[in-house]
């Protein structure tokens, strides 16, 4: 049989039978401690706790029953046996009242004492094992409990990070969306500032292209007033002379009237570009009529200074949508700056053979017309190209030129929902290339 595993303290003062029940008690038992009487014992107990006490009542020095009610007092757990001899008895209250577990009559058979120890051992084991798993339930319990505090710490503390996150992130949204407000506000406002100033611009470079214009005017209106008192002279002379027939009299007025047509029309077309046109006309607009008048207006001029204008019109229609005096504007101010650089270029260059050309083309691809203002000038720098249509841009000085036609022509161009665009080669061509939707004809 394996030994129990308890320990166990005998006390006996008589040498024989302690001899006699060590041996027994010896195999059955792991750890069994020895004492010769009471005092021995309790020093014994003092010392190794053992589980189970067997003890002999008579014993000199100190008796078993002092022995055992002192141990009582310390310890309620451990199992105390008492052994008595024959007549004893009278002690079994006494030992009862102490808190003895059992009692043993000497002679002890060993059968006897072997499963009483059993019993013993299996109530301590179990105890023990019962001991033993509610310390672990307690160790578990105390590491659950500290777990959960730690976890609560935790959550507590993240719980307080997140508000202080939250609070802080209201309060970034709520900066981002006052800043979001002053930028919008700003943004209005300069958007407001642009738009008062765009009007004036373009209001201030008609009048400049009025400037332009005068000289060609001057020379339209010349034509037929010339035409008026050429007229006149001549009835005069037949009055004079008499032989101012009706037939002829009639036809010369109405020739005249038609000078006078002439100038009215020129007229006319003054008063309606210098208007200040805030409000952009949605008409029909005919490209290449608005190319001829264009040049009509100005040709004189160009004629002046020998400036060659050549013109590649489209067959087709080329209607777009839009007001036909901006569009007018933006040409002539294309053509103003055609005439700057061909006129600077032959001041620079050595061919004497130079002539100064400005090619207008016009033609279709798929639903837009495209109108090409190319001349053989002195051309755009690399650099200078991405700022041409910034408004201020000149490469001029301040006598001639602002730096605002090309910005205002971008501007107009936008408006009536086209494009323009630029290419050139410094020193040998420049292309100001504008793209308008083409008008689907009204039925
Ligand atoms: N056909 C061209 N050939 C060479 N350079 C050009 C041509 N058209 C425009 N530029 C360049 O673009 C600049 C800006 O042109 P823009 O018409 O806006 O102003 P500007 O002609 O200088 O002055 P403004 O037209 O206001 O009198 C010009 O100064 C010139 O440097
Ligand atoms: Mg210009």
């Amino acid at each position: 049989m394996e030994k129990l595993d308890i320990s166990v303290l005998f006390v006996e003062d008589e040498d024989l039978l302690r001899a006699i029940y060590e041996r027994i008690l010896d195999k059955i038992v792991k750890q069994l401690y020895i004492a010769e009487n009471g005092k021995e014992g309790l020093e014994a107990y003092r010392e190794h706790r053992p589980d189970l006490i067997i003890t002999d009542i008579m014993m000199p020095v100190m008796d078993g029953l002092e022995m055992v009610e002192n141990i009582r007092k310390e310890d309620s757990d451990v199992r105390l046996v008492i052994l008595s001899a024959y007549g004893e008895a009278e002690y079994f209250m006494d030992a009862i009242k102490i808190g003895v577990n059992s009692f043993l009559l000497k002679p002890v058979e060993t059968k006897k004492l072997t499963s009483l120890v059993q019993e013993l051992a299996n109530g301590i084991l179990l105890e023990r094992k019962v001991k033993d798993e509610e310390k672990q339930r307690r160790i578990a319990e105390e590491n659950l409990r500290k777990l959960n505090q730690e976890l609560e710490k935790r959550v507590e503390e993240r719980t307080l990070d997140l508000q202080h996150e939250i609070k802080e992130k209201i309060q970034a949204e709520n900066d981002l969306k006052e800043l979001n407000q002053n930028l919008e506000n700003r943004v209005n406002e300069e958007l407001k500032k642009r738009e008062q100033q765009q009007r004036l611009l373009i209001q201030k470079s008609k009048l400049e292209s009025m400037g332009e214009l005068a000289a060609g005017i001057a020379h339209e209106i010349n034509q037929p007033l010339g035409g008026l008192s050429m007229g006149l002279d001549n009835i005069l002379f037949k009055m004079n002379t008499s032989r101012a027939s009706e037939e002829y009299l009639k036809s010369k007025i109405e020739s005249m009237f038609e000078d006078i047509d002439r100038i009215r029309q020129i007229i006319n077309h003054v008063r309606v570009f210098s208007r200040d046109q805030q409000n952009l006309v949605d008409d029909e607009v005919d490209i290449n009529e608005v190319i001829r008048a264009s040049i009509s207006l100005i040709s004189k001029q160009y004629q002046n200074h020998s400036v060659e204008i050549s013109l590649k019109l489209c067959d087709e229609e080329c209607i777009t949508r839009g007001n036909r005096y901006r569009i007018e504007q933006v040409f002539l101010n294309l053509l103003s700056n055609a005439k700057f650089a061909v006129l600077e270029k032959s001041k620079l260059t050595q061919d004497v053979g130079y002539t100064k050309l400005i090619e207008i083309t016009s033609y279709v691809n798929q639903s837009v017309a495209i109108i090409e203002f190319k001349d053989n000038g002195i051309g755009i720098s690399e650099a200078h190209l991405n700022n041409i249509f910034d408004p201020f841009f000149t490469t001029k000085d301040v006598e001639s030129g602002t730096g605002l036609g090309l910005s205002i022509s971008y501007g107009i161009i936008k408006e009536m929902k086209g494009d323009i665009s630029v290419e050139s080669i410094e020193n040998e061509y420049t292309i100001l290339r504008i793209k308008m939707p083409l008008s689907v004809p009204k039925k």
